[in-house]
């Protein structure tokens, strides 16, 4: 298998990248190619190169640009894609939409293009996509594969856009796509604009931790390590045309996971008796804030197709998956601060005008 890996240096990317050379049964080769954003970092497989001379390769490049592009399938005879390159945050997402428009949705027209012009090579385009394009659930229910799209934000809207075109391919061109649709990933190399990375590293800073509304909004919360075996078996076993959903069987409100990280950090390294009267909890740095706009309810995902059919299930519990996630950033100090002193640092000071 020459498997193309887009945004490889991101987050899921990564781990997925690491997932499989490392943990899994593959034995081809990864072509790694990203723009390197502000959320691209190459130094996340700096080791997998030193470790896999020959079966992984890295080429910065836009997803954008065609040219570019289809030079690469042809340069290393791609005959897989697995497609994560994209504009992932909502907040950043509602003060510029632009680039979500640009590589969520041209960018994967674009590949598409250059797939489709290759169709007799090609064995499969995995499309990683969200549960966000479902929009916003209330008290009851669940996401399943047929529920009606409904996006509230441009990132899920863009997201959106791009499931379609690669459903179209399939239907209009016989493309072998297939799709996932996942909840909210969390653990090692996520960028602290999230809300599980970002509360850990402003825990342990002694920040404040901002909360958005009331804190009672839902996600369900998948270990990144399930979502990639959850890829490797769809990529592997799933079948053309078929869309399936990954989702964590765990359901939180913000501010119970919130000071979930909180008691996790306090028996970890102790309360500060100093900092806050009596010893008090991390839990005293919640500060709720105003409202992300738009700011989708509950999201749920049922995995019943994929369990079923493919026989993946979730398998790192969340208060496993979050002692490790500190663990990582306690343990990654370096990356912590390099990731910290760029783009980082100019997000946060838009956002809470303060260092
Ligand atoms: P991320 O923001 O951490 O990484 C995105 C990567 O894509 C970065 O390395 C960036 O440099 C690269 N990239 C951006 N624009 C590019 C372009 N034009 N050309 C080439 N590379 C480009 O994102 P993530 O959290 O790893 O998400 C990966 C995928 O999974 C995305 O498609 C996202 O929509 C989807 N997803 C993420 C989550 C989550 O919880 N993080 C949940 C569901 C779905
Ligand atoms: P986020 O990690 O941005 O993922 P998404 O918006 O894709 O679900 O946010 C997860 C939840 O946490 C979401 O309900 C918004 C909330 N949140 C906060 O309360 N405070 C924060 O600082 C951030 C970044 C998010």
């Amino acid at each position: 298998m020459n498997l193309l890996v887009t945004g490889g240096c991101g987050f899921i990317g990564t781990n997925f990248i690491r997932y499989l050379l490392n943990k899994s049964d593959f034995t081809g080769q990864i072509i790694n190619v990203d723009q390197l954003t502000y959320a691209g970092n190459p130094e996340n497989l700096a080791d997998i190169e030193k470790k896999f001379p020959g079966r992984y390769a890295f080429v910065q490049a836009d997803i954008c640009d065609s040219d570019k592009m289809a030079e690469i399938f042809d340069d290393h005879d791609v005959d897989t894609v697995c497609h994560f390159a994209a504009e992932s945050h909502v907040d950043r997402s509602i003060v510029s939409p632009d680039d979500f428009i640009k590589t969520n949705i041209i960018g994967t027209f674009n590949l598409l293009e250059i797939s489709r012009n290759r169709k007799n090579r090609l064995a499969r385009f995995h499309h990683i996509s969200t549960d966000e394009v479902y929009g916003s659930l209330g008290k009851d229910g669940y996401f399943i594969e047929s529920t009606p799209y409904q996006p509230s934000s441009p990132y899920s809207a863009s997201k959106a856009s791009s499931d379609h075109l690669v459903r179209a391919y399939h239907t209009t061109y016989n493309l072998p796509v297939t799709l996932s649709n996942c909840s909210n990933n969390y653990g090692p190399y996520q960028f602290p604009e999230k809300l599980i990375p970002l509360m850990i590293l402003n825990a342990l800073e002694e920040k404040p931790l901002p909360v958005y509304g009331d804190g009672k909004n839902i996600r369900d919360w998948l270990y990144v390590d399930d979502h990639c075996s959850a890829i490797w078996k769809i990529i592997q076993h799933g079948k053309n045309g078929e869309t399936y959903n990954v989702g964590g069987d765990c359901e939180l409100e913000n501010i119970k996971l919130v000071e979930m990280i909180c008691d996790a950090i306090d028996s970890k390294i102790g309360k500060n008796p100093d900092k806050w009267r009596n010893g008090e909890s991390r839990k005293g740095l919640i500060k709720f804030v105003k409202d992300r706009p738009g700011h989708d309810q509950r999201y749920a995902i049922d995995a019943t197709k994929i369990k079923t059919e493919l026989g993946w299930t979730p398998k790192t519990p969340v208060e496993t998956g979050i002692a490790a996630t500190i663990n990582w950033y306690m343990e990654n100090e370096n990356w912590v601060n390099r990731v910290k002193s760029g783009a980082y640092r100019e997000w946060m000071q838009r956002q809470y005008q303060s260092d």
